[in-house]
């Protein structure tokens, strides 16, 4: 059942390209430059119009909703908010009629995000549901949506589901965004054959993890890792960490790459790893300034880049180097070898990577 895989985690990483591609497939068409999402086709005209759109979710999820701020905000003009569904629900937020609540949850019975968009529907906001699990609890909660087409998933961490939400958050955005007419065709047509190729950008990627096992063999007995990202890949830096700390149990900080001189700097030692999010988009001169605060200091850089990146790799002590994508998708490659860095520390430290110790799979109490 696990494919010839040692794990599920490692079979669920390697099913993206598939998982990706069943997410796009009968939605996206980019020879015919169209977009067809069937669960929101009665609410695109509205989710054009909504004054803000609140994403709400938990954990990995929450981090797939926070590039989908970034995306939507650039695509549709819509100011967007993100929440944790535990902080959003318990401090009786200000919701009403005219908000759009986007509900992310690969199980779709993640109890904080339930209850969260049950009070939020109560008091007049439309509910659309991004969930993996047909007929869930948020999903037959929610007004309309868009489920993920990752296939189960069984490792406790979060792999093909995030990407597959990343996948369906942007047909969502460049779906409302040609509604309201806030992009121009190229820029719309762009993005489609940029997501159309990210399968198979996804599978070159994967041919890394012989090499990203390396890395992980050389860092696995850090005490402390650093992930750094901006823009775009701020929260693939947050995702990276999550990972790391859910199966290597290794502590580990995602932190906008910026923000990093206000405090955590003070970390940075030549015993501490410092993954930085690198890729070539518009905040690549900035990160690399980031980079060059962080050798002065003697941290150990390990860089996702793009390939051939001329620059960042004189001063890395390890690079991964993924595919050139626009910024908007790049996230779907970047993550990858966050995903296969985290699984190798863990089985390189003997953990059982598929079960966490104290985790479950769905977080079904409050
Ligand atoms: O099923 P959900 O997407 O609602 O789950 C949300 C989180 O519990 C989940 O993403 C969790 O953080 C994962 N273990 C991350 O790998």
């Amino acid at each position: 059942e696990k494919g010839g895989y040692d794990h599920f985690m490692l079979k669920e990483i390697f099913e993206q390209p598939q998982t990706i591609f069943d997410s796009l497939r009968g939605r996206l068409d980019a020879k015919n430059g169209t977009l067809t999402i069937g669960g929101i086709r009665e609410h695109a005209e509205m989710l054009s119009k909504a004054k803000r759109i609140i994403i709400v979710a938990c954990g990995t999820s929450w981090h797939a909703g926070l590039v989908a701020e970034y995306m939507i905000e650039e695509l549709c003009r819509i100011p967007v908010e993100v929440e944790y569904a535990s902080e959003f629900r318990y401090r009786n937020p200000v919701v009403g009629p005219g908000d759009v609540i986007i509900a992310v949850s690969q199980s779709g019975e993640t109890a904080d995000t339930l209850v969260a968009i049950e009070s939020a529907k109560e008091k007049g906001a439309i509910i659309l549901g991004v969930c993996n699990v047909v007929g869930s609890s948020i999903a037959r909660l929610s007004d309309a949506g868009a489920y993920t087409h990752a296939g189960p998933e069984i490792g406790v961490a979060s792999t093909k589901a995030f990407t597959a939400q990343l996948a369906v958050l942007c047909l969502i955005g460049l779906k409302v965004a040609i509604v309201k007419g806030s992009i121009t065709k190229q820029r719309f047509q762009h993005l489609l054959d940029e997501l159309d190729n990210i399968p198979e950008k996804v599978a070159t990627v994967l041919k890394l993890n012989g090499r990203i096992k390396e890395i992980a063999a050389k860092y696995k007995d850090a005490r402390d890792f650093l992930y750094l990202g901006r823009g775009y890949n701020f929260p693939v830096a947050l995702e990276g960490a999550l990972k790391l700390k859910e199966i290597s149990y290794i502590h580990a900080e995602g932190y906008p790459a910026a923000e990093m001189k206000h405090g955590p700097i003070a970390l940075v030692d030549e015993n501490l790893p410092v993954v930085f999010v690198a890729t070539h988009d518009s905040y690549y001169e900035k990160v690399v300034s980031n980079i060059q605060e962080i050798r002065a200091r003697k941290g150990k850089v390990i860089a996702v880049i793009t390939e051939g990146d001329q620059v960042i790799p004189g001063m890395a002590d390890d690079i991964i180097e993924v595919p050139e994508a626009d910024e908007l998708v790049a996230p779907m490659l970047s993550v990858i070898p966050m995903q296969l860095l985290a699984y190798h520390i863990g089985v390189l430290k003997g953990f059982d990577v598929d079960k966490p110790r104290n985790l479950a799979k769905s977080v079904t109490v409050e």
